[in-house]
């Protein structure tokens, strides 16, 4: 449930995206139940490689991996954590004396908190209900952790922007404390009809996951979109390294939110999200400009997908 400032504020970051001459959703706005079980459904996709090459990652690497971040250290993961990764994850690093999922839906958190506790009754489980892109409270396990570990799987390291995600990596840090580690999940550049593909599913799931984030502003803020009056698109630029999800304007149209109209010309598009795509390179650069020093990195048979361990 948001507060009424919350609410506001959301409100206030809608309408000036919507102002913008280029017009933007924020991706954050993808989240409601329904967009959540879209997502889910995209990670099983066969066009939507990243899931699959995380995992393959994790499994074949993970002996290694608990070997690099050492025995009894708390686990501070950046998102839901109740996902196959974060089962791997914990199964195999040694004596792990704490999990604290960080995540902005509480009640999302609760249940997969209820679901951990009972799959792993050994490990304290910490859930903290905040925005992870400002600096959290973490709170302390009873028993003390040798370190912590930052875990960010998925790459959505690659929804943030290149200021913002060294914004976010600098909290990372932060929070990571003293000897501590992050653990995190970056897609890498590639052929871009391979991207693409994983954005553009023949099955039409992620085109049903874009257009959703209107029927959530409609619910959720009183806007009035007509979905039917726009047509997702995905497209790699090169230059940047990403993938832009948009949502095409199919006719001259006005949409609005109380007293605020925005207008929109057939063929203007409203950008909802954009997916970075690292070289190992450049990412290994953003996070040692956060502070962090590079460990070690594991890839996946195609070297598509990496998992990449840093230090403070
Ligand atoms: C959550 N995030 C890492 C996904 C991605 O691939 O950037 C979100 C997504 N958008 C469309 N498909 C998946």
């Amino acid at each position: 449930m948001l507060h009424n400032s919350e609410r506001r504020a959301e409100i206030n970051e809608l309408v000036s995206g919507l102002r913008l001459p280029q017009k933007m959703i924020s991706p954050k706005y993808f989240y409601d139940e329904e967009g959540s079980r879209l997502f889910e459904q995209i990670c099983d996709l066969p066009e939507y490689y990243l899931t699959r090459s995380e995992i393959s990652i994790m499994q074949s690497n993970m002996a290694e991996i608990a070997e690099a971040v050492g025995p009894r250290v708390s686990v501070i993961e950046y998102g839901i954590g109740s996902g196959l990764k974060t089962c791997i994850l914990l199964e195999n690093l040694q004596q792990p004396v704490a999990f604290i999922p960080i995540d902005i839906s509480a009640e999302h958190l609760a249940e997969s908190a209820r679901v951990l506790a009972g799959q792993f009754p050994e490990i304290e489980i910490l859930p903290v209900a905040a925005d992870f892109t400002r600096t959290v409270s973490i709170p302390c396990p009873a028993r003390s952790p040798a370190r912590n570990l930052v875990y960010f799987p998925g790459s959505t390291i690659g929804n943030f922007g290149p200021e913002a995600a060294l914004d976010l990596l600098r909290v990372m840090h932060e929070e990571a404390g003293p000897e501590g580690l992050l653990l995190i999940g970056a897609d890498l550049q590639k052929d871009h009809e391979i991207i693409e593909k994983a954005y553009n599913d023949q099955a039409g799931i992620t085109a049903a996951f874009n257009l959703n984030v209107l029927s959530h502003l409609n619910r959720e803020y009183g806007f009035d979109f007509e979905l039917e009056a726009f047509e997702h698109f995905a497209v790699y630029q090169q230059d940047s390294g990403r993938i832009e999800m948009q949502l095409i304007s199919l006719r001259e149209q006005r949409v609005t939110l109380g007293k605020d109209v925005f207008y929109l010309a057939k063929g203007e598009k409203i950008i909802t999200e954009h997916c970075h795509k690292f070289s190992l390179a450049g990412f290994r650069e953003l996070a040692e400009n956060a502070g962090f020093r590079h460990q070690q990195t594991w890839l996946d048979s195609k070297n598509w997908f990496s998992v990449q361990l840093y230090r403070r």
